[in-house]
């Protein structure tokens, strides 16, 4: 990592929060900031030390508040600004760091700059947007709205037809309604990013994941200009706020660590093969898949981040289906055996430390739709609602798992063999051990096309550990010659080594740490 990375990332292990679903203690159906504060300490007892949530801002929530139209104000169904001050101040105290959401993308249609901008008189706000000179005009390669008000053009959205895009300039200009980078309008846009950014920090934010990172400059499609964008940006950071940590959704780390972010995450878009291990037909982790690629994959991207930024493969988020909804109860560990030896900071989504699962048949909520299943209420406990609110149970944001052995974090706290038990003493390994580290090395031992085991070797000066992972029903062997010195974890059977061959029993995993 770039010497100017913020020491924190080192050690840092993430829990994404989906504000709305977490602990709600209003009784209004909806979570709000008290209620994750006065979650805190369960979050540390797992043994994470950072939360990133979900936007937090005024919002019509037609994207679950990924339709900003206040950067400067929290909903107030969460709380008020001061109460999310408190929450800054209330995990600091439990040496846990907060990254908001910055959506700089686009806003939403209610956002006062977009009200202003579809006015047909040219005024402040007309070049903030993305639009063209005439209303028969569509802007080719994106969504556009049209016929909305009096001005006469189309304008570009971002997501949904409700997210127009903040104008941030085109990298080559083609059209005479594009506009270039360094234009007046995507000028203002780009210094407003500063300004929400320092706003943020100096209240006590630790920093941002940042949406659809790779979207900003229009008609750039190797990012060179949306690259020299965040970098302008990273600069701006790092002179202000060099403790301030950025991580994009991007997907494509071999731009956006150039751009400087911290870190990239792998996600189910884009070309990393990410669906290979958990979500697709046959995923890896479910125990008849190919990992080959995804492994080719990120050998590549990690070489090209150049140790110069981290990348994560996150558990899930609220964009995904649930883990649990295409990998068996019985190889979960084995994925956060994986998930949780990986370079790069992890992440683990609300609730999938104890399992929970995919709600099947909700009707959509907030811009949901299929994802609406992944964002269902925490379930804390066997009181009401699952803990999660005092409401009604029809006043609920979006309904609960309602079937009768849905997992609760308070059981699987007391039970050792839960999964949340076993991923606290995943974390607690990695945390141990120097060459599972955030940002220690990485070698692939074994990833074969259609084949198993997986096995990886993590490392540092001081130490190699073996990672060996087998989540498919047959015994499996590799050529291996290195020899073990300390089993420092395993699941099921463990691995043997005998100084030629590695072999390892069905559904098993193994962290071997070698003779050096
Ligand atoms: C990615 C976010 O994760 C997703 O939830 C949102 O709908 C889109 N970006 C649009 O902002």
């Amino acid at each position: 990592m770039k010497n100017t990375s913020p020491k924190w990332l080192e050690d840092a292990l993430f829990y994404e929060i989906y504000p709305q679903s977490f602990q709600d203690t209003n009784d209004d159906g909806i979570g709000d900031f008290k209620g994750i504060i006065k979650r805190l300490d369960y979050i540390k007892e797992l043994g994470a030390n950072a939360i990133w949530m979900n936007p937090c801002f005024d919002s019509p929530f037609g994207d679950a508040g990924y339709d900003v139209s206040d950067y400067y104000k929290v909903a107030p169904r969460y709380g008020t600004n001061d109460d999310l001050v408190e929450l800054f101040n209330e995990a600091h105290k439990r040496g846990i760091h907060v990254l908001l959401d910055l959506v700089p993308g686009h806003t939403s249609t209610e956002h006062p700059w977009f009200k202003e901008s579809l006015k047909p008189t040219h005024n402040e706000y007309s070049d903030r947007y993305i639009w063209t000179d005439n209303v028969w005009t569509e802007p080719k390669g994106y969504g556009s709205l049209r016929g909305i008000s009096d001005r006469d053009g189309s304008c570009i959205v971002n997501f949904f037809s409700h997210q127009p895009a903040l104008n941030y300039g085109f990298y080559k200009p083609s059209e005479s309604w594009q506009q270039p980078m360094d234009a007046e309008g995507p000028m203002k846009n780009r210094k407003e990013i500063k300004n929400i950014l320092k706003f943020w920090l100096s209240k006590g934010c630790d920093g941002f994941r940042v949406d659809m990172a790779g979207s900003l400059v229009k008609d750039d499609e190797e990012g060179k200009g949306t690259i020299m964008l965040w970098q302008d940006i990273r600069e701006y950071l790092d002179e202000n706020f060099p403790e301030a940590v950025l991580i994009s959704e991007w997907g494509e780390p071999d731009k956006s660590i150039k751009a400087g972010f911290h870190m990239d995450f792998l996600l189910h878009f884009g070309p990393s093969h990410y669906n290979d291990l958990f979500r697709c037909e046959k995923p890896f982790f479910g125990g008849n898949g190919d990992v080959s690629k995804f492994v080719e994959k990120y050998i590549s991207l990690y070489e090209s981040a150049n140790k110069e930024g981290l990348i994560c493969i996150p558990s899930g988020n609220h964009d995904m289906d649930r883990l649990s909804r295409s990998i068996p109860n019985d190889l979960l560990e084995i994925s956060y055996a994986f998930l949780l030896s990986m370079p790069g900071v992890p992440f683990i989504y609300y609730g999938d430390e104890i399992g929970m699962r995919y709600v099947e048949g909700l009707i959509s909520k907030e811009g949901g739709y299929s994802r609406t299943g992944s964002r269902s209420p925490m379930q804390w406990d066997d009181t009401k609602n699952a803990g999660f609110s005092g409401a009604c149970e029809d006043a609920l944001y979006i309904p609960m798992d309602n079937s009768s052995d849905r997992p609760t974090a308070m059981s699987q706290m007391n039970d050792e063999a839960s999964i949340r038990s076993k991923i606290k003493n995943l974390i607690a390994i990695r945390n141990n051990n120097k060459a599972l580290k955030n940002s220690s090395d990485i070698k692939f031992v074994y990833a074969q096309e259609n084949e198993y085991p997986l096995a990886y070797l993590r490392f540092c000066d001081e130490e190699k550990i073996l990672v060996v992972l087998n989540p498919s029903s047959n015994e499996c062997s590799f050529p291996c010659e290195y020899v073990a010195k300390d089993i420092v974890y395993s699941f099921g059977q463990s691995a043997t080594l005998d100084g030629s061959v590695c072999t390892i029993a069905p559904k098993s995993a193994a962290f071997i740490k070698l003779e050096k």
